[in-house]
């Protein structure tokens, strides 16, 4: 579109919106709401936009705010957009768009929602803001709202958060162009395309350590959560006092970004994954109750989980590891899910999420707890390890869900005995259980 058809547009677009300068000198327009800024310092967001999306993305904040209600003002002509991003107006305001003044209560709720609804948009850096979880459009800054009476912001450097302000946990993490030195890859465990996991070792602690990253837009749903965001909430979840203080699940040593990638950084478990003790006919050399207090730690971490909001949607052999001391351990949180902050995903939908013949697709997205579904799984098969290797045998990338739905049944056709098939129909129904009398 050439440029005078666009300024037209844009102008039209504000118009519609009720949105206008206060005079003619202005370069900033603002909606006809009153303002509902209180504070004179706090969190502010910046949408930034080029030439050629801009008018797109006003149009969908537009959309996004009638419900939103966000306090707002936008750039008040094309024109004025241009002479901004050629930084006419100062180097600090490049890329100002749009700013929000978020309630302060709701900064991090905004920054989500606003991350997944503009996640591939192209934009133009906020040389005084952080960019939020490396999108493009979405930078935030601590600064100054209504007048400066402190005079701590005088020109437009960046003020440090005060302490009563909202945590924002991207805030805090590093931006990287090369792994720190305090960390050594040893051996690449996985690695599928811009994703992959390593084995480490941190200089700092001389101990093995698990490397994890991913880059931006890998594996991507529909609603635009991708594996750098999973990787974000993991580190979310696992950061978590009540998860950091329980040796059951992997512990978690640091969270940074690497370029255009998240990385997260986790202790080491010694030991063997159960799906390797199975595999190689290991786990049915242990006895039956031995076996049984494996689930009923896993059942206890699990169910710890659950009751703090939490789903880990992907229980599985692969996802236990087994320490020579048979203590349990809970490793791979990228599916994890909880009901608020940053692993709720701003409440959009999710794809279902697990590992083959511990997962029901279907029923993943209705039932409350899915992860009793696993528990039923991860027992039956602890309790038959064979049928757990005649099912994986048949089992590659490109089997199709039904399929494996049918060599599951055939893999399964053994009754658990009756006290333990009690307890398997409650939690494949969804049910609570404590644990298990051995
Ligand atoms: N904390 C850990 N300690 C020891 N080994 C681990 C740890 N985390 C991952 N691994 C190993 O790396 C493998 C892949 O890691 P995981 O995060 O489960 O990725 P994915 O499920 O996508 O393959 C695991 O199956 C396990 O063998
Ligand atoms: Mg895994």
């Amino acid at each position: 579109m050439k440029k005078l058809s666009l300024s037209k547009e844009y102008d039209l677009l504000l118009k519609q919106n009720n949105i206008c300068r206060l005079n003619s000198s202005d370069i900033w327009a603002y909606p006809n709401f009153p303002h509902q800024i209180v504070n004179n310092y706090g969190w502010k967001i910046h949408i930034s936009a080029v030439l050629t999306n801009a008018i797109d993305i006003a149009q969908r904040f537009f959309n996004l705010n009638r419900k939103k209600c966000w306090d707002f003002k936008i750039i008040a002509s094309i024109s004025e957009l241009e002479r901004l991003n050629l930084g006419y107006y100062g180097n600090s305001q490049v890329g100002k768009f749009i700013t929000i003044y978020p309630k302060p209560q709701n900064v991090l709720e905004t920054l989500e929602i606003l991350h997944y609804y503009f996640h591939n948009e192209i934009g133009i850096a906020v040389g005084s803001d952080k960019s939020y979880k490396l999108n493009s459009n979405i930078y935030y800054r601590f600064g100054t709202l209504l007048s400066d009476i402190k005079n701590i912001d005088h020109r437009d450097k960046t003020l440090h958060p005060f302490k009563d302000a909202q945590k924002i946990p991207d805030y805090d993490l590093q931006h990287y162009h090369k792994l720190p030195s305090r960390y050594l890859i040893l051996k690449v465990l996985k690695h599928l395309g811009p994703s992959g996991v390593f084995l480490g070792l941190d200089v700092k602690f001389m101990k093995k350590v698990i490397i994890r990253y991913a880059c931006k837009y890998f594996n991507i749903e529909s609603s635009n959560i991708d594996e750098a965001d999973r990787l974000l909430s993991s580190s979310n979840i696992l950061n978590t006092n009540e998860i950091l203080k329980d040796s059951g699940f992997e512990n978690i040593i640091d969270t940074f970004y690497l370029d255009n990638s998240v990385v997260i950084v986790t202790e080491f478990i010694e030991g063997e994954s159960l799906d390797e003790l199975a595999m190689s006919n290991k786990l049915s050399t242990l006895s039956l109750k031995e076996r049984l207090n494996i689930f009923n730690q896993i059942l206890f971490l699990i169910n710890k989980l659950n009751k703090l909001e939490i789903s880990f949607r992907d229980l599985s052999f692969s996802n236990v590891i087994l320490s020579q001391d048979k203590q349990a351990k809970i490793i791979d949180f990228n599916y994890a899910i909880s009901k608020s902050g940053i692993s709720c995903f701003a409440k959009n939908s999710i794809n279902p999420a697990g590992t083959y013949g511990f997962y029901n697709p279907y029923e993943q997205s209705i039932v409350e707890f899915p992860d009793r579904f696993s528990l039923a799984q991860f027992l039956y098969f602890l309790v038959y390890p064979d049928t757990y290797i005649s099912f994986m045998k048949n089992i590659d990338i490109d089997t199709s869900y039904s399929e494996i739905v049918s060599y599951l049944k055939k893999a399964q056709k053994k009754k658990l005995p009756k006290d333990l098939l009690n307890t398997y129909s409650k939690l494949i129904h969804g049910k609570y259980i404590d644990k298990l009398n051995l």
